[in-house]
């Protein structure tokens, strides 16, 4: 498939048949990964793919009852959500990120912390390669055939679901991609121009 044409008609999708994705299916997708560029060719970020429904439901649980703490109002059985249609597909990618420390990372935590503060938490490079690393996985699973939603809605639970998938520090939890055979594709949200997008000088 054209780059291009896998680039466009990459979509969240948010609703899944039941099927079962393949061991080698996902672990080509993590290959595609591995692929995206990385601070330092880190590649910092490993996948926890559940399938097991009971855990699944439990991380459900988990979230909905911290969202309905927040909100004042239950989740309504079986209707996914925003936060919570991980759940309700085949396979939740849980994506744990290892925050990446370069030469100059350490040199400025060490002699300038101002910039330090500003480079971890705007420019944050670790992040950044995780980043890049998810849109790669999202775009080959497209063009396998599969559908998939990134999610950080999720992670207003993030510590809970870090204990529930035994993920711990320096490790963190940095989103879940919902995957499976997409069962319906809404409509595409729309793009804004390039021209709008760019400055040339
Ligand atoms: C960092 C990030 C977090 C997102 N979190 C969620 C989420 O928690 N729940 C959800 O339904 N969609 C989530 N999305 C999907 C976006 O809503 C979606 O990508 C955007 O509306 C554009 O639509 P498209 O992916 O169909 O092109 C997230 C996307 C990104 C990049």
């Amino acid at each position: 498939m054209d780059v291009f044409m896998a680039m466009k008609g990459r979509q969240s999708i948010r609703k899944f048949r039941k099927e079962a994705v393949p061991k080698d299916q996902i672990l080509r997708m993590v290959e595609a990964a591995t692929w995206a560029p990385t601070a330092g060719n880190s590649q910092n970020f490993r996948f926890i793919v559940v399938q097991d429904k009971e855990t699944l439901a439990r991380m459900r649980g988990i979230v909905d009852e911290i969202l309905a703490r927040l909100t004042g109002k239950d989740a309504p059985p079986d209707k996914p959500s925003s936060h919570n249609l991980f759940a309700y597909a085949p396979a939740a990618v849980c994506v744990v990120g290892t925050p990446f420390e370069s030469a100059t990372d350490k040199a400025l935590r060490e002699k300038d912390p101002e910039r330090y503060k500003a480079r971890r938490f705007q420019v944050n490079p670790g992040l950044q390669g995780i980043s890049a690393g998810i849109a790669q996985f999202l775009v080959a699973a497209y063009a396998l055939g599969y559908g998939t939603c990134w999610m950080t809605g999720p992670l207003l639970a993030k510590s809970e679901l870090e204990s529930t998938l035994l993920v711990k520090y320096p490790e963190e939890l940095v989103a879940i991609i919902a995957l499976g055979k997409p069962d319906s594709a809404p409509a595409k949200p729309p793009r804004k121009p390039p021209e709008e997008l760019t400055t040339f000088r």
